[in-house]
């Protein structure tokens, strides 16, 4: 028997839960299963380790995926830039190591919206705006820094970052990728969307939501009036589960 599961403060509705269940039965995949551990504080997470031995893996979600770390054996170079884990391995013998499975569903997914059809886009001379500087913004970042792409974040509090209103057509015309990390249009407020100058778009820019719900959002919209061509949060969400089967079961 194998148990995997996530943690997580209030888990009502759970992507992760339904889509093992669902490969567990597609798959033929004999005695796992995937289980939701709500956890009223994270000082219960050495609890519910020792009291589930068949315990293999766990997903993490808000508000945990920083909170769990000092709670880990070994963390992935990777997660541990980005600063937050949301897959944790569990091994026979109770060791635990962390990753980050939303970085390489990024990662993924960016390269092939990318490429267009071509096995290998030509990254160099990208620049991305990352809206947003949230937990998954953090994913993001590390992302591009590892596929080499030069980035600058914007915020409503800018510091050291763009402000929105610092936006303009060179700017623009200058960052080709544009990246929505913040939750702006996700259902059930699907007619909000970034303070971006959408009229500076052309054919020439990608914009790419992490928001998944709706299918397409007004983001999305409306860069698709611009000629840009635009990718939602969706690959990714499928991206990160599987990286995080196979992160489950690797030796
Ligand atoms: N597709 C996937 O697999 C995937 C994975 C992870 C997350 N997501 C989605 O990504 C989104 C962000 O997740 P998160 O955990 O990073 O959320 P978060 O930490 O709550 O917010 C991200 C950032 O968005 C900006 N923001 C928040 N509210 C805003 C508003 N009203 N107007 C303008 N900017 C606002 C903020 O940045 P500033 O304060 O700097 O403006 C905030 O730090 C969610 O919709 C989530 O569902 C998708």
């Amino acid at each position: 028997m194998r148990t995997f599961g996530l943690i997580g403060k209030k888990l009502t509705h759970s992507f992760s839960k339904r889509y093992f269940t669902e490969k567990f039965e597609k798959e033929n995949i004999p005695d796992t299963t995937y289980q939701l551990f709500e956890l009223p504080t994270i000082e219960e997470f050495p609890l519910l380790i020792k009291s589930q031995p068949t315990l293999r893996g766990l997903n993490v979600t808000i508000p945990y995926k920083l909170e769990v770390l000092p709670f880990l054996n070994e963390i992935d170079a990777a997660a541990q830039r980005i600063g937050a884990v949301n897959v944790i391995k569990v091994n026979e013998q109770g060791y635990l190591k962390g990753y980050n499975s939303d970085y390489y569903g990024f990662k993924e997914s960016l390269v092939n919206f990318l490429s267009n059809g071509s096995s290998k886009p030509n990254l160099s001379n990208v620049k991305a705006l990352i809206l947003g500087t949230g937990g998954a913004s953090k994913a993001v970042k590390v992302a591009l820094e590892d596929l080499e792409i030069n980035y600058s974040f914007v915020s409503r509090t800018p510091k050291n970052n763009l402000a929105y209103s610092e936006l303009n057509r060179d700017i623009l015309s200058a960052y080709q990728l544009i990246i929505n990390t913040s939750p702006l249009g996700m259902y059930p407020q699907v007619n909000d969307c970034p303070e971006i100058p959408y009229h500076f778009l052309n054919n020439q820019h990608y914009l790419y939501d992490l928001v998944y719900n709706p299918e397409t959002t007004l983001f999305m919209q409306k860069g698709l009036a611009q000629g840009a061509s635009v990718i939602n949060g969706l690959a990714m969400l499928y991206l990160q589960a599987e990286k995080s089967w196979q992160i489950w079961n690797e030796a």
